[in-house]
């Protein structure tokens, strides 16, 4: 999508549709702008607002078209509550029910008005519209074949047209078009992750996942490095080994990196957990649902794509974005329970559970990233059932090793409208993964599924300041957010961007 920064006055402003927030303070007749703009539409808003049916609350909405000759041509009034309640999120919300309005009016361009929220319409919303407008256009149409001309009565999202640019009407000052700029790589980063969830497990394998990397790499300037089998034979990485072994599809461990901080400087990390498709391998999953789990490359998906707007943006950090991708298939080759396998820490683990991938795979890769004495690793993955069970899909958890890093991570998925949530890490849920047969099991029974799973992981961290997040319940799903479509939700890209970017600012 396209994204222009305008100060113009709205009411001049030739557009199929103008789209305008509205807090239930500054209504009609206070800001000389929004009245403007009625007059634009004959006054419609205003006699809804004496009527009483508008009057700026959550749900309140007025359409009107131009009676003269100039201005908008349709103009939408979106409440959306009190001014002291206005968050970023609900603007990104306002900017996505902005597109879903242009979709259904089949207009491909529109503008969204910002200037009037007045001294609250910071950068911080500038950057939540252009987010809202950018997430809120994306769809995945690249495998639906019956495209072309509409059949006569058929409302198939993909004969509406794309909404191929906006225009946000407020400042043109350079905050604002700074804001604009991060807003839309962010959102273009968390699109592109989208993409590569709503892919399928026969398009998107491992060796999928890695040549678009290495594709991304060459589009925005980073350094690119991907590991096939011999290579991980070679650094002794018998765990993520292990779980490709009962598969036909090579694995991956992708590496991309991003050099924008001094050279030396101790670089983040961001590792996500790329299963392209997890049956369970030979502890084989129930078939009811299965197919969403190809969506278990969600974290790798949300790294790749962060890592994109990283590049985009240029952020003065280093940055080093990690992918082990596999699939867990089963077959004779593949991993038995109570198999032992040897990871490239050294540590030996008894397989008692092959449905529990996501750490080997991950234990590698960590283990790997730890060796780079980075300044902080922080790992998505969607790892467990149990953390949908206890924090539902509007919250990711979030364990580690280090405080302060968990209340970092706490603060940009607040910002991002990404939010997680702390679980404990303490050193008694360790004993659960004690084995008879090796150093550690790789599952610790039903009870705290999340924290024991989180417990593996730190096996493999060294002394790295380390978090990870368990996506498990917010990476994918019927998402009701204005600016979701059922489907991947990119999250928690934007949550990884909005961490590094505190971190460059710090
Ligand atoms: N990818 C799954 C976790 C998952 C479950 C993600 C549901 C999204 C929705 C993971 O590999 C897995 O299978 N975990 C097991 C672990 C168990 C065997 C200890 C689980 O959660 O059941
Ligand atoms: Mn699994
Ligand atoms: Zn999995």
């Amino acid at each position: 999508m396209r994204l222009e920064v305008h100060s113009t006055s709205p009411e001049t402003v030739d557009t199929p549709l103008m789209v305008v927030p509205v807090t239930s303070d500054r209504t009609l007749e206070r800001v000389g702008e929004l009245s403007r703009l009625d007059r634009v539409i004959g006054g419609v808003a205003s006699r809804a607002a004496s009527a009483g049916d508008f009057r700026g609350r959550g749900t309140d909405r007025v359409l009107g078209y131009r009676v003269g000759a100039e201005g908008p041509a349709r103009v939408l009034f979106l409440g959306v509550g009190s001014s002291e309640s206005l968050t970023p999120e609900k603007v990104r919300g306002a900017a996505g029910e902005a597109v879903r309005a242009a979709e259904g009016h089949r207009v491909s361009s529109l503008s969204f008005c910002l200037g009037h929220l007045g001294a609250g319409a910071g950068s911080g919303l500038a950057q939540a519209a252009a987010e809202g407008l950018v997430l809120g256009a994306w769809r995945f149409d690249e495998l639906k074949e019956l495209a072309g001309p509409e059949p006569e009565g058929a409302g198939g999202e993909k004969s509406a047209p794309r909404v191929e640019s906006a225009s946000l009407i407020g400042s043109s000052s350079p905050e604002w078009r700074e804001a604009v700029r991060v807003g839309h790589a962010f959102a273009g980063g968390e699109n592109l992750a989208r993409t590569l969830q709503a892919r399928p497990g026969n398009v998107a394998t491992p060796s999928h996942l890695a040549a678009e990397a290495v594709r991304i790499a060459k589009e925005v300037g980073l350094g690119s490095e991907v590991l096939g089998p011999a290579e991980m034979e070679a650094e002794g990485m018998g765990a993520l080994l292990s779980v490709a072994r009962g598969s036909d599809q090579e694995p991956r461990l992708i590496v991309l990196r991003h050099r924008g901080g001094r050279p030396g400087e101790a670089p983040l990390v961001l590792v996500g957990k790329g299963l392209t498709f997890d049956a369970g391998g030979i502890s084989l999953k129930p078939a009811k649902g299965m197919e969403d789990m190809k969506y278990d490359m969600s974290g790798g998906a949300a790294v790749l794509g962060a890592m994109r707007a990283i590049g985009q943006l240029g952020l003065s950090a280093n940055v080093t974005g990690v992918v082990p991708s596999s699939e867990n298939l089963l077959n004779g080759s593949a991993t038995k329970p109570g198999d032992v396998v040897r990871s490239r820490a050294g540590k030996t683990i008894e397989v008692i559970n092959t449905d529990a991938e996501g750490r080997l795979i991950l234990a590698d890769a960590l283990h790997y990233a730890a060796g780079w004495n980075p300044a902080a690793i922080v790992d998505c993955a969607t790892l467990t059932g149990a953390c949908v069970i206890a924090l539902g899909h509007h919250r990711s958890a979030v364990l580690g090793s280090d405080d302060a890093l968990v209340e970092e991570l706490r603060g940009a998925g607040d910002a991002a409208g990404e939010p997680c949530w702390p679980l404990p890490l303490d050193a008694e849920y360790r004993r659960q993964l004690d084995s008879d047969f090796a150093d550690l099991k790789n599952v610790g029974g039903r009870a705290g599924g999340t924290i024991t799973a989180a417990c593996f992981l730190s096996e493999f961290v060294g002394s790295a300041p380390w978090a990870h997040l368990d996506i498990a319940g917010t990476a994918y799903g019927k998402t009701k957010k204005p600016y979701l479509r059922n489907g991947p939700a990119g999250n928690p890209c934007r949550l990884l961007l909005e961490w590094v970017r505190a971190r460059v600012a710090a």
